[in-house]
């Protein structure tokens, strides 16, 4: 079955609490985005928010790390509470080195350990890491803010691992995260999508819990 993992950049953060309780009998995961205005053109939150979350959070943390050098943070955040964290094969191109060295520090720490890819990185660039991970993650909207409009190509690009991931017989979870609603939510469970991220088709609904349900439909 598909998880929902609702991404709390887009929560009302003077009731963050309120919020995660909601998120806490509803969905599977909490999506946790850190970003470093460097790898992306903005900044979120990091390890004193994801530790109090953690301290309330009943479901796994899904963090997300759009932030350059991760491999200098992975073992923190697996220690404030993260049990899934994915990184982006771009800060691993950016650093020069091979995303290879970012998977190994994560699975030492003991965590799901994700790749993630921006709209603009060929899907393919994936395929050779398909036996090292534990999940991809296929950004649906160019990483850094909530609230974006869905780009519709991802539903191929998740198609197009999945059949990769099937044809060579290893199949992994597949994350896919910006602009998810229950408007696209079928056709990316049908293209292959394990796992939905939505911030703010929960988050900035009426009723949050509904529209969790209304994903899973
Ligand atoms: C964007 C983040 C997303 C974001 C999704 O860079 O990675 O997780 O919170 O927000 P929505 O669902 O509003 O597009
Ligand atoms: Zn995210």
């Amino acid at each position: 079955m598909v998880k929902i993992a609702p991404s709390i950049l887009a929560a009302d953060f003077l009731h963050l609490e309120r919020d995660v309780r909601i998120v806490n009998d509803h969905a599977d995961l909490l999506h946790f985005d850190v970003m470093d205005g460097c790898l992306v053109p903005n900044l979120s939150f990091g390890f004193p928010v994801l530790e109090a979350v953690a301290g309330i959070a009943t479901i796994p943390l899904d963090v997300h790390l759009m932030i350059v050098n991760p491999d200098k943070y992975i073992e923190r955040f697996a220690k404030a509470g993260a049990s899934y964290i994915s990184f982006h094969l771009e800060a691993a191109d950016e650093a020069g080195k091979d995303v290879s060295e970012y998977i190994a520090i994560a699975k030492s720490c003991g965590v799901k350990v994700g790749l993630a890819i921006d709209p603009d990185v060929p899907v393919e660039r994936l395929f050779p890491y398909i036996p090292e991970v534990d999940f991809f993650l296929i950004m649906s909207v160019f990483a850094g803010f909530g609230g974006q409009k869905f780009i519709e190509d991802s539903i191929g690009r998740i198609a197009t691992l999945k059949a990769e991931m099937e044809r060579i017989g290893i199949v992994k979870d597949i994350e896919v995260d910006g602009g998810v609603s229950s408007s696209n939510a079928r056709a990316l469970k049908e293209a292959g999508a394990t796992m939905l991220v939505a911030g703010s088709s929960v988050f900035k609904a009426e009723d949050p819990a509904q529209a969790i349900a209304d994903l899973r439909l």
